[in-house]
């Protein structure tokens, strides 16, 4: 696991992207992003938009699969993920509404087996942005998630209900449900890259990246992955025993390692 400590959230934002638009470039416009939803990711995004705007970043051609979605939201819901999904990502990068996949929440019995289908017609994710809860979930994938599991229906614990009742006018309008891709779908993903900012996700952090492989931990999981990154900022990385390391390893990486920023 490569980690990369930033010194606050905008930076997280400038580094995340530069080590996506690296990744994209390696994969040509046609590049498949993996894209989530939550405060996290949202300097990454605005950062993004940016190395396109500049030229550095081309996803004329990309498309887009989101991590989750939650149950019986209607999709013109404001907190519905198709919805969030569509004015933080599809429309700030311009990337094509078509091609852009949001698992069918209207649909949960026959939403998982449609959506890992399509994710692989589309040739896999080839990088994963991914945020993380406070109780070490990611997508949806909240503590005891068989580390194998695809796209299903997931309940919601009561901690994330609470964490996202702030977008919702009370905490009894959070949806109970969700479909989410598995941690075994995120795992394909051919590249990782996890942002995670502020103290609240200090002990999912240093849990998921320091801690045993624990279905308790669902992040944890990614110690499996070959390429995964984290990138976040001082306050997340401030429960990590090995932070000097870390640090050490990013200021002395060879050339060809470096991010363009
Ligand atoms: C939601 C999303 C996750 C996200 C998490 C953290 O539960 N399903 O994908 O990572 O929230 O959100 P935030 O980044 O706002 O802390």
């Amino acid at each position: 696991m490569e980690i990369i400590i930033c010194p606050d959230e905008a930076q997280v934002g400038v580094y995340a992207a530069a080590k996506i638009a690296k990744i994209a470039a390696g994969v040509g416009p046609k590049v498949v992003l993996g894209v989530a939803t939550g405060s996290s990711p949202l300097t990454t995004y605005i950062e993004l938009a940016k190395l396109e705007k500049a030229g550095k970043l081309d996803l004329s051609g990309a498309s887009a699969f989101a991590l989750d979605e939650y149950v019986g939201l209607p999709y013109t819901h404001p907190e519905s993920y198709h919805d969030v999904i569509r004015r933080t990502v599809t429309e700030p990068l311009g990337i094509d509404p078509a091609k852009v996949s949001v698992p069918d929440g209207a649909n949960p019995e026959t939403a998982g087996e449609a959506y890992e289908a399509a994710i692989k017609q589309a040739g896999g994710v080839d990088v994963q942005i991914l945020g993380i809860g406070a109780n070490g979930h990611v997508g949806f994938n909240e503590p005891g998630s068989s580390l194998a599991s695809r796209t299903r229906i997931k309940t919601l614990t009561a901690k994330t209900r609470e964490d996202n009742a702030r977008f919702f006018d009370s905490l009894d309008q959070v949806p109970t449900h969700c479909i989410t891709q598995g941690l075994g779908t995120i795992l394909d993903a051919r590249h990782v890259v996890l942002v995670a900012n502020g103290a609240g996700k200090a002990d999912a952090i240093a849990a998921i990246a320091e801690g045993p492989v624990s279905s308790m931990w669902p992040g944890s999981v990614l110690q499996l992955h070959q390429y995964a990154t984290l990138v976040i900022d001082e306050a997340a990385a401030a429960k990590l025993t090995h932070q000097d390391y870390y640090r050490q390893i990013f200021s002395t990486l060879p050339a060809w390692q470096r991010l363009d920023v």
